[in-house]
């Protein structure tokens, strides 16, 4: 759907993208995380030609972004839907004749835009607040408005530039939820930048990790947590703990086994002791992941390795820094 391959960009001598290359599925949420200054937003608007790129190709459905000329760059923008952090709504119009802006450019009847919009504000549901100004909404209506513009003329990509970074959890929640919604039913691929984990865990599929304008990892979001990937862990701030002496093993559970008691009859059938130090599950998307962190004797250490291996069970052995 979308390529990108070995782009880099400056701002004068500043390279601010350096050697990216990204494949966005067809009909995928895709996620980009990073800290504040990574080159996130500069590389969205790569994609639809907000800004150019110095080298490199972007292809948006087979089209190469660098080389459209006014109109055929119109038609890129129509198939690109995009939405930001403070939802850039026009506050001297109603939430119908923001919505409707979109229709009126491509010379769409009033009738068709009346049936547009109306299909539109039902579809993100806020039908009662059409005559209504911006001002008078919450921050999460303010956003479905910018959702049912971003949607006017069927986009085949939404592009969300921290959409829910202004909006409390569960605003953040009902917004992620409309979205996983309109990906669905739509079949619309999504693009979400952002600096939020909580985000890539609820409905990325595939997740890229970027920093410095590079970008560090890319993967299904679900695999990078159970490789417990250093990437992730060190934007989310968690350092492992991990016991000083002894061996620390951490023991992955993947969606299959994560309800097994693999720990009890590993201590029954190795009949040894340990002690468990930390453990997590997490929600990604539909799925509970979990990972547990035990520490045993370095006189066990082999004993439970071969254990694991013949349980087919994942685990790494976390090494002391
Ligand atoms: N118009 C500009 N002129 C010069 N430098 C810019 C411009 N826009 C962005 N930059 C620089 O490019 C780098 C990447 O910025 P970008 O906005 O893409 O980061 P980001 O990952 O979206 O950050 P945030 O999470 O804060 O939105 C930063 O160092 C920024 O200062
Ligand atoms: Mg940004």
């Amino acid at each position: 759907m979308i390529q990108i391959c070995e782009v880099n960009k400056y701002y004068g001598k500043t390279k601010v993208l350096n050697d990216i290359n990204m494949h966005i599925k067809e009909g995928e949420i895709f996620g980009i995380i990073g800290h504040s200054g990574a080159g996130k937003s500069t590389l969205l608007r790569c994609i639809n030609r907000l800004e150019t790129y110095e080298d490199g190709s972007i292809t948006v459905q087979g089209r190469e972004v660098k080389n459209l000329d006014e109109r055929e760059l119109r038609f890129l923008r129509k198939d690109l839907g995009m939405i930001f952090q403070h939802f850039s709504l026009l506050e001297r119009k109603t939430v119908f004749e923001n919505v409707a802006l979109p229709l009126e450019c491509f010379k769409y009847s009033k009738n068709e835009i009346n049936k547009r919009v109306d299909e539109l504000l039902s579809l993100v549901g806020i039908q009662g607040k059409k005559n209504m100004k911006p001002r008078n909404l919450s921050g999460g209506q303010k956003q479905r408005v910018a959702i049912a513009r971003a949607l006017a003329l069927n986009p085949k990509v939404l592009l969300c530039d921290e959409a829910t970074s202004a909006l409390d959890p569960n605003t953040t929640k009902s917004i992620l939820g409309l979205l996983q919604d309109i990906n669905k039913k739509l079949n619309i691929t999504i693009i979400m930048v952002t600096h939020q984990m909580e985000v890539i865990k609820q409905i990325c599929s595939r997740v890229a990790i970027m920093e410095n304008g590079e970008v560090l990892e890319i993967g299904d979001t679900e695999e990078l947590f159970l490789q417990n990937s250093k990437n992730l862990q060190k934007l989310v701030g968690e350092d492992d703990i991990v016991l000083p002496k002894g061996t620390n093993i951490r023991i992955i559970f993947p969606k299959e086994i994560s309800n097994d008691s693999i720990i009890t009859s590993m201590a029954r059938d190795l009949d040894i002791n340990f002690s468990i130090i930390c453990g997590k599950l997490e929600k990604y998307r539909e799925d509970i992941l979990g990972s547990l962190i035990i520490n045993v004797d370095n006189d066990n250490r082999e004993n439970i390795k071969d254990y694991l291996n013949y349980k087919k069970v994942r685990w790494e052995e976390i090494i002391n820094e």
